[in-house]
């Protein structure tokens, strides 16, 4: 009898907890009904907070805002005590208590520093890429932080644009993979305190800019958007992204962040984002400059087009009162607003502990750890591209003399890469350290800067780690290069780059190595001993000289807090070269923008023809090859790829089919080949790619081993869109072409029957 008591007091207590603990929907109704029109409006307001500059906004007087109720959210704040005094004033001060939203550029890695997006694309490797963003949420939440404006998927094709260092490259598929498994490592169920929520960027197609200018114009058909830059947004949505960042750009002539269409109807009824809307810094505000009218009319706008929250410009906060009382604004698109914000700050448990992101004792435990950063130098390593290798230069043998020259090579700043907030050089090696310690004593290294970044100093000391590089006289500097290389058996060069010569407002007109460098190159080259060059760079640059004359040529990108080791990993072959180009590689700035996913033309031109054809799409002073194309990239081993079979010849409408090949490692160690898969629909409605990357595969193969590698191919794989978004797919011949890359292909096809 006691028992049963017992039971049923449980079982009460069960219910009524359950009770007590209302929805999502349920607690926001009852906030809401609590909270006054200047309430509601202050939680759509987002402001920088002070430790870090990525805008022009001054610091703001944070506290009186938080406590007066007109503050959603804040970035740029790091550091446990400091995000908690705010916390504190926010649940404390503010008549409602409501929690806030502590934002933060969390763009590869946080104080363990992994590869630039760009790079971490080139692993091929979304496992890899996801546990890297678990580690940054890991890391940033251990600070303090709870929103990261991470992942950046805008699709870039040119690469004078500079942000293409922190996007996933320029095919849609790979990107969209690329973006949702940063999503899924950041937020995994929001449940865990190392758990963020992140902010998919720029929405849209800030990728698209002309001539590669940052934040420059940007026009488009809806058939491009949707079939060639739309899918990565996309993706995030279907990966459950908690908020969305607007882009700077215009889209049909509205700026992204008032554009009725883009948010409302495809971002909310056809793909049926139900998160927040942010804008980028300041958007609001320059929407006037686009032309738009004043911050009155402007912010009114941006919220009727479905904007939640206005970084930075303080329209919302200050305007949207009179938009109210002037009839441009509805309270019930006031409310909706709110409502997002309130339930982002439900999803991600703050409303139940304010203070879940603010135990001090994470940081220690959390933070840069020796196991993070063996993800980070991983990862590094396997975002290196090694693109050429005559005659098996290398891996370098820890035997001799080795030189090392360049203006990247004794510097710990550069390393890590653009975007990097929580920034400690300190604790970086730098190239030579970490080749010193490589050779365990077995080899000698010497090392000489050989010459300026650039000739140009004022470009230098624009470029934020440029300034770190020491700026000498060139011919003093190369002269000493030249003696010290010219008394050793190889010349490992590290050029390229510095930093910030990609990322935020940081385009290029040019994409060869700078001047300088260029020039000392040429003549270490001219010295006859093997050279190789590690090319540092947050985009593809032009390597066309190189690729002729320098014997072997890594493309190390920025690799993060551990690059230097990574790259030493790569040079003595302590691992073997996996990554693969994510961007085609130009050969010339004239031809880009560049892509391999392009449209046929009426006039096409053969991939490696080598003549100038009167009449057809091509150019009188180049080919239309690229240097290296997308998905491009050696081994220290070979593979043999024997012919694709089909499972089937047809497949139906609503069915599937198999292609198979066999990859067999012919080379002499163990290595890791991604095996790609192809595929083009040569008959449409619309104009459809000549290739488009559908599957690709990482297999790691002991000399000899061969494995047969199989895809499946849907009919998802396949549709394409209509200018209205919707998929079509008709019946008809689809070409099949697997192999290492976009252009060594081997092919097949099958029919798509009715
Ligand atoms: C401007 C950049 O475009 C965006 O990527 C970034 O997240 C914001 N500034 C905030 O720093």
């Amino acid at each position: 009898m006691k028992r049963i008591f017992t039971i049923a007091l449980m079982l009460g207590w069960v219910v009524a907890l359950h009770a007590a603990k209302p929805t999502m929907d349920q607690f926001v109704d009852d906030l809401m009904s609590r909270m006054t029109l200047q309430e509601k409006i202050g939680q759509l307001n987002l402001q920088v907070a002070g430790d870090i500059t990525t805008g022009s906004a001054q610091d703001t007087e944070v506290v009186g805002l938080v406590a007066a109720g007109k503050l959603g959210g804040v970035f740029n704040l790091k550091g446990v005590d400091k995000i908690k005094m705010l916390q504190e004033a926010a649940v404390k001060r503010s008549r409602l208590g409501i929690p806030l939203l502590v934002g933060m550029d969390v763009i590869h890695g946080y104080e363990t520093i992994f590869p630039i997006p760009l790079a971490q694309s080139c692993t091929w490797d979304t496992t890899l890429v996801r546990e890297a963003a678990h580690i940054a949420a890991r890391e940033a939440t251990a600070d303090g932080i709870n929103w990261v404006y991470s992942p950046m998927v805008d699709i870039a094709l040119d690469a004078r644009w500079g942000r293409i260092a922190e996007g996933g490259g320029e095919d849609p598929f790979l990107g969209s993979l690329m973006g949702a498994a940063m999503i899924r490592g950041y937020q995994g169920d929001y449940s865990g305190t190392d758990n963020v929520m992140a902010c998919v960027k720029h929405y849209a197609l800030y990728g698209a800019v002309e001539a590669g200018r940052d934040y420059n114009t940007v026009d488009m058909s809806r058939l491009r958007m949707y079939n060639q830059y739309f899918p990565p947004y996309k993706a995030a949505v279907e990966a459950g992204v908690g908020s969305v960042m607007s882009s700077f750009n215009i889209v049909d002539g509205v700026p992204a962040t008032a554009n009725d269409w883009l948010l409302n109807d495809v971002l909310r009824r056809q793909w049926q984002f139900d998160g927040f809307v942010v804008t980028d810094y300041g958007s609001i505000g320059e929407m006037t400059n686009h032309g738009l009218g004043d911050v009155l009319h402007n912010s009114a706008m941006a919220l009727a087009a479905g904007t939640d929250m206005d970084m930075c410009t303080t329209g919302f906060l200050n305007q949207l009162e009179t938009a109210l009382a002037q009839g441009l604004v509805t309270e019930q698109q006031i409310d909706v607003a709110c409502r997002r914000v309130l339930e982002a700050k439900w999803k991600l448990g703050l409303f139940d502990n304010p203070y879940k992101y603010c135990d001090a004792r994470r940081r220690a435990r959390d933070i840069y750890t020796d196991s993070n950063r063996r993800a980070a130098r991983a990862m590094a390593a396997q975002s290196m591209v090694l693109l050429k290798n005559a005659g098996g230069t290398l891996p370098l043998q820890r035997t001799g003399k080795i030189a090392l020259i360049g203006p990247l090579a004794n510097d710990r700043a550069n390393v890590a890469g653009t975007w990097c907030v929580a920034y400690t050089p300190e604790r970086y090696s730098t190239l030579l350290e970490a080749m010193q310690r490589a050779v365990k004593g077995k080899a000698t290294v010497t090392y000489a800067q050989g010459c300026n970044l650039t000739a140009d100093e004022a470009l230098q000391r624009a470029a934020e780690f440029g300034k770190t590089i020491p700026r000498g006289d060139d011919a003093t500097m190369r002269r000493e290069a030249l003696e010290v290389a010219s008394q050793t058996d190889v010349i490992v060069c590290a050029m390229g780059e510095c930093a910030d010569m990609s990322g935020e407002s940081s385009s290029r007109a040019t994409l060869e190595l700078p001047d300088v460098q260029m020039s000392l190159l040429k003549e270490l080259c001219a010295l006859g001993k093997p050279v190789v060059l590690l090319n540092f760079s947050g985009r593809p640059t032009v390597l066309a000289w190189e690729q002729e004359h320098v014997d072997a040529i890594v493309n190390v990108w920025f690799g993060g807090s551990e690059a230097a080791d990574a790259m030493c990993d790569i040079l003595f072959g302590d691992v073997n070269p996996s990554g693969r180009l994510t961007v085609t590689m130009p050969q010339c700035v004239g031809q880009v923008p560049i892509y391999y996913n392009h449209l046929n033309t009426g006039r096409p031109v053969a991939t490696g023809d080598s003549v100038y054809h009167k009449y057809a799409s091509n150019y009188l002073e180049v080919r239309n090859d690229p240097l290296y194309p997308f998905g491009y990239g050696l081994s220290y081993t070979t593979f043999a790829y024997g012919e694709p079979v089909m499972s089937a010849p047809t497949m139906a409408l609503n069915g599937s089919v198999d292609v198979r090949v066999r990859v067999t490692n012919t080379g002499a160690c163990r290595g890791v080949e991604t095996v790609q898969l192809y595929l083009r629909d040569p008959v449409a409605l619309i104009s459809r790619p000549v290739k488009e990357l559908k599957g690709f595969r990482r297999v790691e193969l002991a000399p000899g081993e061969s494995r047969e590698v199989t895809f499946t191919i849907t009919p998802e794989l396949l549709q394409y869109y209509d200018g209205n978004g919707v998929p079509h797919l008709e019946p008809g011949r689809i070409d099949v072409m697997v192999g290492p890359n976009s252009r060594d292909l081997h092919s097949t096809h099958f029919d798509v029957m009715q």
